[in-house]
């Protein structure tokens, strides 16, 4: 059986998507970003960070793979669908769902820095930090999370529970 305990409320992550975006906003008004979204995860919390942003922006995704079934990374990731549009020159924003290992964005970091943008930073909506394997730059952060699996708000358990508002614990009984 599987137990969901909510972790974080959906009152709490739109007040905190809030704060994210009057930071991203203060130090992108004029620089015409665009936003990199890691699907499928980060879908959900992109589409609330784009319209709290206030700011004209534009939006592209890359879809990774480093999970199989179940609840552990293989440790291996995996271009699926990479970007067309060119990104030199361009101040790129990657907005991510979860930074567990890093791996993940270490691999994104280095395909997008191989496209000479003119900046690229890193906002995650949760970060679970004792389980980093390469160290990441998050410079907008939501949450920090405790070493535990978590769903809801577009985060997936086999592609059950991302469509719940808050954020869970998952636990398997
Ligand atoms: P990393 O490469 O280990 O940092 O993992 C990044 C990706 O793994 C995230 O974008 C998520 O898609 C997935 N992931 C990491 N931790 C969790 C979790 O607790 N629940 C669901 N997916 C997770």
């Amino acid at each position: 059986m599987t137990k969901l305990e909510v972790l974080i409320s959906k009152e709490q992550i739109d007040k905190r998507v809030g704060e994210l975006a009057a930071d991203i906003r203060r130090d992108y008004a004029d620089k015409d970003p665009l936003l990199i979204g890691a699907l499928k995860g980060s879908f959900v919390f992109m589409s609330d960070l784009m319209r709290k942003l206030n700011i004209p922006v534009e939006v592209e995704f890359v879809r990774l793979s480093s999970y199989g079934a179940g609840t552990e990374t293989s440790g291996k990731v995996k271009l699926v669908q990479g970007i067309k549009t060119p990104l030199k020159d361009r101040h790129l924003l990657v907005v991510e769902d979860i930074v567990d290992t890093g791996l993940t964005l270490h691999f994104l970091l280095d395909y997008l820095q191989r496209r000479k943008p003119a900046s690229v930073k890193l906002c995650a909506l949760l970060d679970k930090p004792s389980r980093r394997v390469v160290d990441v730059p998050i410079d907008y952060l939501g949450f920090t999370v405790p070493n535990k699996f978590i769903v809801g708000c577009g985060i997936d358990f086999n592609e059950e529970f991302r469509y719940l508002p808050d954020i869970y614990t998952v636990e398997e009984q």
